[in-house]
């Protein structure tokens, strides 16, 4: 059976009976960084963790198509490539995307992760220059990317998909945040910014004037999408994450909980990483306690954009951009 069937066939299974497309297990919450529109940053003593064995327990249980590997940042912890080898299984599911600020990645690194059975990587770009740095109080990061990302697409592995957590701060340069990444050769997503990690309201695109903005930004990128740029997210989607903001930054009818769940370090299981005082044991659990009453409709990231669309527009950009959640 090819890898796209079993995708495909995964796909109708997991609907049918309520199974996840996505987990993002975030296997620490160390960063090395420390982003203004994040929550996480600082350097936790004594995390506690599940052992990899208790994450791929999580992982059979669920059996999503997709696995992201994410933190915080994944290449603080020192087994971070035991932990990909341990979901890899070749030419099956799952899909393995790697989530990182590629800060700690180097062309070595990025070989052995790609040895280790890692299909996709999404790599973080808030800004096109050195204020991508300042967002991320890592010195010299923007260069970092610079130099490495055409390292990498020059390998031929078309495996890179560059993501930007639209904020009040950066949506003016998103076309600017394209050309550099066309310029490396690499697609580039979006994910909106949610208050809810911070509780700092003031990184939401909410005025007017901000709005009218904004839309004007959205229009290029579609304009620049239909024109063949290799932008993940879809006409439908790109509309959808302005319609968030113009809604007061909030889209209802969320499906996560049962299209995506998230698993902590210490192997507990949360609905999103918003929710991170909701902690569960089982998938099941957050189905029968979580999604039942859930209202929440307090971001539009990547994740829940992508996982709660058609199959039809999911197969469509993937196919049409190649490239990863
Ligand atoms: C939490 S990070 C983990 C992986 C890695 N440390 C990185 O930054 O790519 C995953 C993604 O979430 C985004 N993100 C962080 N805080 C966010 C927020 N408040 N709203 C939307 N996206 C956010 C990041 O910019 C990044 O693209
Ligand atoms: S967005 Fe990623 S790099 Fe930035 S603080 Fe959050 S986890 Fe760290
Ligand atoms: S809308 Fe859904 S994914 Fe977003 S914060 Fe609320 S529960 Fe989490």
């Amino acid at each position: 059976m090819s890898r796209e069937f079993e995708a495909a066939s995964g796909w109708i299974a997991n609907n049918l009976m309520s199974r996840p497309w996505a987990i993002s297990i975030e296997i620490t919450h160390n960063c090395n960084a420390n982003c203004l529109h994040c929550d996480k940053g600082e350097h936790i003593k004594d995390e506690k963790r599940a052992s990899i064995e208790e994450y791929l327990r999580i992982y059979k249980e669920a059996k999503p198509i997709v696995v992201q590997i994410s933190g915080g940042e994944p290449m603080m912890r020192k087994d971070y490539l035991d932990i990909v080898k341990a979901f890899h299984n070749p030419g099956h599911m799952p899909y393995l995307v790697f989530v990182t600020n590629a800060g700690l990645l180097t062309e070595e690194k990025y070989d052995e992760l790609k040895a280790a059975g890692v299909d996709k990587f999404s790599i973080s770009i808030d800004f096109p220059d050195e204020r991508h740095d300042e967002n991320r109080k890592v010195k010299g990061l923007f260069k970092h990317l610079d130099e490495l990302i055409p390292k990498i697409m020059a390998k031929g592995n078309n495996d890179v998909t560059m993501i930007t957590a639209v904020t009040r701060k950066n949506y003016p340069y998103l076309m600017d945040n394209l050309r550099i990444v066309e310029g490396w050769g690499a697609a580039l997503n979006f994910s909106m910014y949610t208050s809810g990690r911070t509780g700092d309201e003031d990184l939401l695109i909410r005025s007017a004037e901000d709005l009218k903005k904004f839309r004007a930004v959205m229009d290029q990128l579609i304009e620049a999408k239909r024109q063949g740029s290799l932008i993940f997210s879809s006409e439908e989607i790109l509309n959808r994450y302005y319609a968030f903001f113009e809604n007061g930054a909030k889209t209802g009818n969320c499906k996560v909980g049962k299209r995506s769940f998230v698993v902590n370090p210490d192997g507990s299981i949360c609905p999103c990483a918003m929710k991170k005082d909701l902690a569960y044991k089982t998938h099941k659990e957050i189905k029968q306690i979580f999604v039942r009453h859930n209202t929440c409709d307090q971001c539009f990231i990547s994740l829940r954009a992508n996982t709660e669309k058609p199959i039809w527009e999911l197969v469509r950009d993937i196919w049409s951009t190649r490239a990863s959640l």
